[in-house]
């Protein structure tokens, strides 16, 4: 017999079937519908030992009914459009007190407008980011929650249960209000872009500067893993670089179009951290990346007119290039969670900064051993640039100048590693008492009469140019 659902999701896509799997063997009857009935029946027919806790449903009035009040929703459709409208379609058959949870990769503008609709016109609404792809959803997601509290807590004892588990510690919380929680799952995706890039662009100075071939790679990775760079992405790169081609019986890395997508996310982060002028050039460095990767036909008249840019250095040690890695992870992390306090200060959200840390510890695409440092320095001074935590200003101590020594080394073999460069420039220009923007102003005050400071105090706005160029 089928158990009355405590809780339903609509959107039986990958995504979707996991979370719901996953909810299921929590303990906790779902009922479920997709827009194609085949799918939903399909879906419990292949639920095997876990068919019991799922009710399919064939309607929205059947999927509300199955649930018990006060009912819960998860919506796993694709972001946009296609939220609001099964919010419309949803808001006639639900109480005003139900729960409506949308747990896409949804604009956290969105999230917020949505929630602001919730107030008005019910039911009530949750944003929730899911990160860890589809592995993630079924066994262990990292969840970033927002919206009222009082709703969060509701549906917490589900989403802690379904959450993935660091020690024993569900890396599932509360995040802030409305849009809080799909704004920090951006910023989650802002940093995995960067990380990403790195390691593609370390990656690049191993095969075309240093030669060597992807197995060397695959180990270099390998070992990489069971030092400070230990996190997921490393894992798979390294998995990914062994990987053969079962067509050629090449290297599978070396059949791959180098086109790299994106669903914009990592593009949402770079346009938010703009409005909130907050600086995070090592996620607008690996956006651009990507832009710049899918124009491969310019690359190809670029690469016909100048030469091929990469040639082979050997100025660049792996010792050299591991180090490199360590401190640019950690200045684009570092980008990334001041863009969360900018944030939390600019909207008024108590954006909780190391439980952020901490929820990322595992799940999530970008979880590392480094983040339970991340948490720990987070945890000490909230306000305090990571950079700065005494833990990973010894690492960047002893780690910069060799992250120099790669990007000089690139530069000069015309190795490309825009990531690696913007993490340099921005620390080096953050640990800059005096930088050169005293003759930005010298030119304002030129050309615009803006004005300026003056560093002994002293009233005069003024150069002796005024009037010049007005
Ligand atoms: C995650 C991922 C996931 C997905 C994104 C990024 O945290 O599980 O971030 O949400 O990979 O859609 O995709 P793009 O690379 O296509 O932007």
């Amino acid at each position: 017999m089928t158990q009355p659902a405590q809780i339903g999701l609509i959107g039986l896509g990958t995504m979707g079937a996991m979370l719901a799997l996953n909810i299921a063997e929590k303990g906790f009857p779902i009922a479920v519908w997709n827009r194609t009935t085949s799918v939903t029946h399909g879906f419990k027919a292949e639920a095997g030992a876990l068919a019991d806790r799922i009710t399919p449903t064939e309607t929205l009035a059947d999927l509300v009914a199955a649930i018990k009040p006060p009912r819960a929703i998860i919506l796993m459709v694709p972001a946009g459009e296609a939220v609001d409208q099964q919010i419309a379609a949803l808001r006639p058959l639900m109480d005003k007190d139900d729960l409506i949870i949308d747990a896409g990769n949804a604009l956290f503008h969105d999230t917020n407008r949505r929630a602001e609709e919730a107030a008005r016109l019910g039911p009530h609404f949750l944003g929730i980011g899911v990160s860890g792809g589809e592995e993630g959803a079924r066994h262990g997601p990292a969840i970033m929650g927002g919206g009222l509290r009082a709703d969060w807590d509701r549906v917490a004892p589900v989403l802690t249960a379904i959450a993935a588990k660091y020690k024993g510690e569900a890396c599932a919380a509360y995040m802030g209000p409305a849009g809080a929680g799909h704004f920090v799952k951006a910023v989650h995706n802002g940093i995995e872009y960067a990380d990403m890039q790195m390691i593609a662009e370390v990656y690049g100075v191993m095969r075309d500067g240093l030669g060597m071939e992807a197995e060397a790679i695959a180990k270099t990775f390998e070992g990489w893993n069971q030092g400070p760079l230990q996190s997921y992405l490393i894992e798979i790169s390294a998995e990914v670089a062994r990987a053969t081609d079962s067509h050629s019986g090449k290297p599978m890395l070396d059949m791959i179009l180098d086109r790299a997508g994106q669903k914009g996310t990592g593009r949402w982060t770079v346009i938010e951290a703009q409005h909130l002028a907050a600086t995070i050039p090592a996620i607008e460095a690996a956006v651009m990346a990507r832009n710049l990767s899918s124009r491969l036909e310019e690359r190809l008249k670029g690469e016909a007119l100048f030469g091929a840019a990469p040639q082979p250095t050997t100025q660049v040690t792996l010792d050299q290039l591991e180090q490199a890695m360590i401190a640019g992870k950690i200045l684009c992390y570092a980008q990334g969670f001041a863009l969360i306090s900018a944030a939390a200060k600019a909207f008024d959200w108590a954006m909780p900064l190391p439980e952020i840390a901490r929820v990322w510890r595992e799940g999530c695409i970008i979880r590392s051993s480094m983040l339970n440092d991340m948490a720990t320095a987070l945890t000490e001074d909230p306000a305090r640039n990571l950079m700065l935590a005494p833990f990973f200003a010894d690492h960047l101590k002893s780690s910069h100048g060799a992250l120099r020594a790669v990007v000089a080394a690139a530069a000069i073999s015309g190795l490309p590693v825009p990531a690696l460069a913007s993490g340099l420039a921005w620390f080096d220009m953050m640990r800059t008492g005096r930088s050169t923007a005293n003759m930005i102003q010298a030119q304002r005050d030129f050309f615009g009469a803006h004005g300026f400071e003056r560093i002994d105090g002293l009233d005069d706005k003024h150069g002796p140019w005024a009037g010049h160029g007005i």
